[in-house]
């Protein structure tokens, strides 16, 4: 067995996906160390970069492409032909920091012009200079919901997995970037003590009302929507645009592969686009195990599953 990882001294132990190591309080795949090392030294935000974040399988895709769609608006009107949506997948139209990071290519940041709109699956004690270094855009999502999301797409790159490998590994808090807790827990504080540089958003919320929410970020982004906007229906522009259905349907998101490293079709990222499918994957015992650990983790932080 493995034991230290030297540059950072982080314990090795099998998980889900048995390359994790514990660093610094979170589980982080090997090949993600270095980025994260990398980012806390040298990230350097500008005081009008934005950052999405959040755990994978929580909305991630959905979120870039409505802070990409909702920032670039007047580059590229959403009811546009030729929308950059309409062509590539959502993770294309940004960067990814720790895909930067890990791989000695954080020069490509330094000319993009500003104001940049960037991607992290990072706990935000990994890069501590997003707050208040710049904004951060947060998605959460009920860990239930993130469990059974994460098992379909871990089963595209190993079929046989079970649920319970993953349901137990959530339990645990050794899913990738966790424990969910934590991770959570380090945006929801920031967003709370900092609400100009850190929005909180729920991927329940967004379903239940996508367009008071895009009005929400852009507000937030301060570029909040005109009255000419309001009657134009850019709003809704972004929400059609941005929708499960529209998203899954494009040749951009039907084909191809997400990353040379991470073999997953990205036909995977658009599976069910709902809530509550977890009632179809775990007992009633399951549910309430997993929810009474989070609600003990979240007791007195004033955040709630539930
Ligand atoms: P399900 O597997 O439950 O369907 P991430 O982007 O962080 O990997 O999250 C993936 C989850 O978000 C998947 O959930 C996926 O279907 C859902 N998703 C992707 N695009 C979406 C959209 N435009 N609207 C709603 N949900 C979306």
């Amino acid at each position: 067995m493995r034991t230290l990882c030297p540059p950072c001294r982080a314990r090795w132990r099998p998980t889900v996906s048995r390359s994790s190591v514990f660093t610094q309080g979170f589980w982080l795949r090997d090949i993600h160390v270095p980025a994260a090392i990398a980012l806390q030294r040298r990230f350097k935000p500008r005081p009008d970069d934005v950052i999405v974040a959040s755990l994978p399988k929580c909305g991630t895709t959905w979120l870039n492409a409505l802070t990409f769609a909702t920032m670039a608006r007047r580059a590229y009107p959403p009811a546009g032909a030729d929308h950059p949506l309409r062509r590539l997948n959502p993770h294309q139209c940004l960067p990814f920091l720790e895909g930067l990071f890990k791989g000695g290519r954080e020069a490509e940041l330094e000319v993009l012009p500003s104001p940049r709109l960037m991607n992290t699956h990072m706990p935000l004690p990994m890069v501590p200079s997003a707050v208040p270094g710049c904004r951060v855009v947060y998605v959460c999502r009920d860990p239930k919901d993130m469990a059974v999301s994460a098992w379909h797409f871990l089963r595209r790159l190993q079929t046989d997995l079970a649920f319970s490998v993953v349901f137990e590994s959530v339990c645990d808090g050794a899913v990738a970037f966790g424990p969910v807790w934590d991770h959570v827990l380090g945006y929801w504080r920031a967003s709370t003590a900092m609400p100009d540089k850190v929005l909180f958003l729920r991927y329940e919320e967004l379903l239940r009302d996508p367009a008071e929410n895009i009005r929400k970020l852009a507000r937030f982004l301060g570029m909040p929507f005109s009255a000419v906007e309001d009657e134009g229906g850019t709003v809704d522009d972004i929400v059609h645009l941005c929708s499960f259905g529209h998203l899954k349907s494009l040749d951009a998101n039907k084909t191809g592969h997400l990353d040379p490293l991470l073999p997953v079709p990205r036909d995977a990222l658009f599976r069910n686009g709902a809530s509550g499918d977890w009632v179809n994957h775990m007992t009633a015992a399951m549910a309430s195990r997993l929810d009474k650990i989070v609600a003990d983790k979240m007791r007195g932080t004033g955040l709630t599953f539930q």
